[in-house]
Formats: C-alpha cells, sequence, structure tokens
C-alpha cells in the first residue's frame, strides 16, 4: 500500500520534519548534552532516559530500548500505522499527499467493508449469548476443552443454523446487502436473492495485527462437510497474507523471539490457552512468502509445526522451499514434527504445554533439508554422497545468507565425511580458507568481517557525509571478491549516491532486513568524533580491501574438485575432518 505513495515524497517529507519539534509536542524535552532527553512515554519512569538527537534524527530510550525515527515515533505513539504516520506529518508539514483517486476511492470502501464487518461479529458474539441454539454451540465449545477466557479473547461467535440470521440482522440499513455481499457474509441466488454463508457454525473471527476484523472462519458444530468454512477473498481479506491469532499473540507475546505456526484455528485456541501464545495458523492455505515475511517482521525464528499426518508433513516440506530464500541474518527456521496422528490440538492436550515439543521430532532446516533428500540416495560409496551434495545444491543455492549455507554445508561434511571445503566447492560455495591463513588475518575472515562491517555501518549512520570518502571502484571490488558485504555496500550507496541522510537510509528501508542492522548501528550511543571516524572508516575500507584481495587470490588457486583426477581427490578426502 505504501508503495501508493511515491517514495521521493517520503523522503522530502522525512527531510523536512525535525524529530526534536515533532516529539516536543508530545513529551516534554530538555536539553542535554548534543541532545535531548525526557521521560520515556513507552515505559514508565521516574529518571529520563529518553534520548533525542536532532543530528541523527532518531529516537532511543536507554530504559526499554524503544527507538526510531519521526515516523516510527509516531505510529508507535499513537499506535497507528505507516500510512497514517505519513499522512500527519504532511498535515504537520503543510503538505498534501500525493496518491491517486482509485487508491482514495478504494480505501473508502475498505471502510465500508471493515465496519460491515465488526457489525456482523457483533452479530455472530451475540448469536452465542442469546440465540435460542445457543446451549448447543457453548456445549460444542465446552466439549472441545475451550474455556470462557480464551473465547473471548478470540471472539469467537456462532452463526445458528437457517438462511438469513445475518440478514435479517441486517436488513433494516440501506445497501447493506451490497455490502454484505462484498464482505462474503452472504451470498447471491440467481434470482437475485440472497443467503448467509455461514450457518450452524462456530464463527472464529480473523483479525488483522491491529485487531481490525476481515473475515471469519466457520466450523461445523456436528458431522458434514465442509468441516470449515473461511470467507471467500475480498477487498479487504487475502487468505495468503494473513495469518490467525497474530493479533492475540502479539498481544501477549510482544518480546517472543519465536512464532509457532500451525494449520487450524483450533490448533492456534488450544496452544493459547495452554499458554503458549505465540502460535498462529495459517488460513486453510499453505504457507506463502507474504506470510514468511510477515512472521520474519516480527521474530527472528519460525517453528513450523504441523499436523502428524502426510498433509502436514507435505505442508513442512513446502514451507521448507518456500523459507530457503528468506534466510537471512540471524533468522531461523525450525521444524516440529508431531507423533502420528496428532494436531497441535491434541498434543498439548495431551502432553501438556512443557512436554509438547519433546513430544515432537524437532529438526533444524537443514537437518530436515538433507534428511528429506538422502531418502532415495545410497550414502555409503562416494558417488552416492556426491549424488546427495547435487541433490541438495540448488535448494543451498537459493539461501542469500553466508552463515545459513555454511551450516549446511557443515552438516553434509558431517553426513558423508567429506571435508567441509570439498563440500563447498560441489556446492557452488566460496571456500573457507581460514585454516591456511596465519592467525592474524584469520579476523578478517568471511564471517568475523560482520563486525567490521557493522561498525563501519554505525559510522556511517553517524556521519553519512563519510559515504563521500570511500570511491566506487573500491566498493565495486569489495564486493566481487567477499561474499558478506551486501548491507554495508547497500547503506554505502545510498548516501554515497543520493546524500540520503540517516533517518532517510531508515525510512527506505523500513521492514528490509537490513532495518535491524540500520537500527542498531544508529543506537550505539557514540560520542564519536566525525575526523577519528573517517580515519576510522578508511581503516577498515583499507583492511576489507586487502582481504578482499586475498579472497581473489585464493578463488584463482583453487581448481574445482570435479576437475580433479581421481587421486587427487582421494587425497583431498583424506583432509576429512574426523
Ligand atoms: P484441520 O481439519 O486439521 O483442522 O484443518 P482442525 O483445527 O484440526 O479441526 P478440528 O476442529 O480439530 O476438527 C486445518 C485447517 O484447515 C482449514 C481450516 O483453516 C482449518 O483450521 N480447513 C479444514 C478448511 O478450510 N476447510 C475444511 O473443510 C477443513
Ligand atoms: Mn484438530
Amino acid at each position: 500500500m505504501a508503495g501508493r505513495i511515491p517514495e521521493q515524497f517520503i523522503d522530502d517529507l522525512v527531510n523536512r520534519i525535525d524529530i526534536v519539534d515533532l516529539i516536543e509536542s508530545h513529551v516534554p524535552l530538555r536539553k542535554a548534552g548534543k541532545g535531548f532527553q525526557g521521560l520515556c512515554p513507552f515505559h514508565n519512569e521516574k529518571t529520563p532516559s529518553f534520548t533525542v538527537s536532532r543530528e541523527k534524527q532518531f529516537y532511543h530510550c536507554f530504559g526499554c530500548g524503544a527507538h526510531g525515527t519521526a515516523v516510527g515515533f509516531l505510529m508507535s505513539y499513537k499506535n497507528i500505522d505507516f500510512l497514517e504516520a505519513i499522512d500527519e506529518l504532511a498535515e504537520h508539514a503543510g503538505l498534501e499527499v500525493p496518491r491517486d483517486k482509485s487508491f482514495t476511492k478504494s480505501s473508502e470502501n475498505s471502510k465500508e467493508l471493515l465496519i460491515t464487518l465488526e457489525q456482523a461479529q457483533t452479530h455472530f458474539h451475540l448469536c452465542l449469548r442469546e440465540s435460542n441454539d445457543k446451549t448447543r454451540a457453548v456445549d460444542y465449545l465446552k466439549s472441545r476443552g475451550v474455556s470462557g477466557e480464551i473465547a473471548k479473547t478470540f471472539g469467537i461467535g456462532f452463526a445458528p443454523d437457517g438462511w438469513s440470521h445475518l440478514l435479517d440482522t441486517f436488513k433494516k440499513k440501506q445497501g447493506s446487502e451490497t455490502l454484505l455481499e462484498k464482505s462474503g457474509l452472504i451470498i447471491k441466488k440467481d434470482n437475485g436473492s440472497h443467503y448467509d454463508r455461514f450457518r450452524d457454525r462456530i464463527m472464529f473471527p480473523i483479525h488483522d495485527k491491529r485487531g481490525r476484523i476481515l473475515g471469519f472462519g466457520g466450523r461445523l458444530l456436528g458431522d458434514g462437510e465442509p468441516k470449515y468454512l473461511n470467507s471467500p477473498e475480498t477487498t479487504v481479506f487475502h487468505k495468503g497474507k494473513e495469518l490467525y491469532g497474530l493479533k492475540q499473540a502479539l498481544a501477549s507475546d510482544a518480546g517472543a523471539d519465536s512464532l509457532i505456526v500451525v494449520e487450524g484455528y483450533m490448533d492456534v485456541i488450544a496452544l493459547h490457552q495452554a499458554g503458549m501464545t505465540n502460535t498462529v495458523a495459517t488460513l486453510g492455505t499453505a504457507v506463502t512468502p507474504d506470510h514468511l515475511d510477515k512472521l520474519f517482521r516480527h521474530v527472528p525464528q519460525i517453528v513450523f509445526c504441523f499436523d502428524g499426518d502426510n498433509a502436514g508433513r507435505k505442508a513442512a516440506w513446502k514451507s521448507l522451499e518456500l523459507s530457503l530464500s528468506k534466510l537471512t541474518g540471524n533468522r531461523e527456521v525450525r521444524f516440529a514434527f508431531l507423533p502420528d496422528g496428532h494436531d497441535p490440538d491434541s498434543a498439548v492436550r495431551e502432553f501438556g504445554p512443557a512436554n509438547f515439543f519433546k513430544s515432537c521430532q524437532m529438526k533444524s532446516l537443514s537437518e530436515y533439508l538433507i534428511e528429506m533428500l538422502k531418502k532415495d540416495v545410497d550414502t555409503s560409496s562416494a558417488e552416492g554422497k556426491t549424488r546427495l551434495i547435487s541433490k541438495i545444491k540448488p535448494y543451498v543455492t537459493k539461501i542469500p545468507d553466508t552463515t545459513h549455507r555454511t551450516a549446511c554445508a557443515q552438516r553434509l561434511s558431517h553426513e558423508t565425511k567429506f571435508d567441509e571445503n570439498i563440500v563447498r566447492q560441489e556446492l557452488g560455495l566460496t571456500i573457507t580458507t581460514r585454516k591456511k591463513y596465519p592467525k592474524e588475518s584469520r579476523g578478517l575472515g568471511k564471517f568475523a568481517s560482520r563486525s567490521l562491517q557493522e561498525h563501519a555501518i554505525t559510522i556511517l549512520m553517524n556521519f553519512p557525509k563519510l559515504a563521500q570518502k570511500i570511491d566506487q571502484e573500491t566498493v565495486l571490488f569489495l564486493g566481487e571478491n567477499l561474499e558478506n558485504l551486501s548491507d554495508l555496500i547497500t547503506v554505502w550507496e545510498a548516501m554515497h549516491n543520493e546524500s540520503l541522510t540517516a533517518a532517510r537510509v531508515l525510512e527506505r528501508f523500513r521492514g528490509d532486513t537490513i532495518e535491524k542492522v540500520l537500527l542498531k548501528a544508529v543506537s550505539v550511543e557514540s560520542n564519536l568524533d566525525e575526523s577519528a571516524s573517517e580515519k576510522e572508516l578508511e581503516g577498515i575500507f583499507e583492511k576489507l580491501r586487502l582481504k578482499a584481495q586475498e579472497m581473489k587470490f585464493e578463488a584463482i588457486k583453487a581448481t574445482p574438485f570435479s576437475q580433479l583426477s581421481e587421486a587427487q581427490k582421494e587425497t583431498m578426502r583424506g583432509y576429512k575432518r574426523k
């Protein structure tokens, strides 16, 4: 949606706003050293640890860790979304947000649909308390072990049997049929009349993370088909994007570092009720890339926990395939395989929350990947091992991050007893040369250079102008010969080519994986001196340049394994780790 507002406009806007002015109009601030200080509006405190920097256009609380830009401040302070914050800032700056007409129109329509869905929720909720048939519904929920409290948290309701309960409730209102139809709650017959979509079903409202209702899922009270019925796709509801339970998970587990993904509504309900409140579910669809992005926006770790049946195992594999391209930084994907015949709902009831994962077979992504692909390969022979590696290659190639690729290479090396460097070559990865390097340059190895990179980013985020001191040629050379420099190069490019300030870089990359790195860099309390920082930055780039030169040399020396003679291969296998 943000794409509808030109990036240039957001850039300009961020550039015009002064974060100190903005925050001061909400939170009293006083000058302290280079910046401003006040009582943090995001947690309770008596002594001020909330700091605002005009230079960085950034706020940071040393008490609770809250931090961000002007846009971010408004979003958290007023609990509004990105577009609303942009609107408000634009108003503050006396600018009009450029948008095309269709956008405004469709957003008005969405508003009406959201209101309709909210009213429908009130109706379903009321039916669970007051309809003639409410006892059956309440008994059903009791029989499934759903507590009153959890039913309330999730807004569970009831659509009684009959063709027009919802229709009749709305009948008095003008234009309600069109809205109900558009929101997927009623269906049009050939003769033009309508009937309720959900009949004799327990109703599960599906919220977005802000708590707006976008659609419903309904479960039959008795046997019958289909067991579950979901709202169709509408202008506000996209099954491939939403996650059931995310709102509740975020509300009760704001600081969690993992989210558990299950298949069913009842699984989410049961796990939340058992205290595992970091659980969400897809909505009767397979996991999509949008789901993964959404999940990774909130936590670095995802645990897929699907039913212990064939469909569940298929879903797990599909999730693995989709996850590969998302594995960057500290992200992690794990799989919890339930005992055969169990789903998370039944497992948590049988084993309890403390033993839930103990009852599962837990697997890391690389473990699961290798286990699956080695099923029809005889790995006792050298040929079989080589075949296994070549089967895994296309999967590993999809992983963007060196550390995760290395995890796969290491596991494969362990599995095949081939030297890790041989495995890396066969996988088409650059080889780790650390064993050959003298001690002093080891610190600069491909993985260790992460900290150098972070340091350089910290300096750049504090003094964006220093980007001009590093020339294009050097950066290109680094990019060609070192693997894990993409964050640094991205920041350098934004600052060097477009002269963006730190706050504008932050807004540019809002929601991207690099955002965390940037936030960390700008949050470091630094009394960095500009000219010292300049020397330091140049020193870092010089170190990186030397390293890149070394890597280039190594790459030339290394002959691909497949081009070696049989005897040479045997010799290299002799290097095996154990
Ligand atoms: P399950 O059948 O595994 O759900 O379907 P469940 O939660 O275990 O069901 P019960 O209530 O305990 O028997 C998992 C999910 O797949 C979708 C729903 O989203 C459901 O939660 N589904 C299932 C449908 O959309 N339609 C169906 O007919 C069945
Ligand atoms: Mn179930």
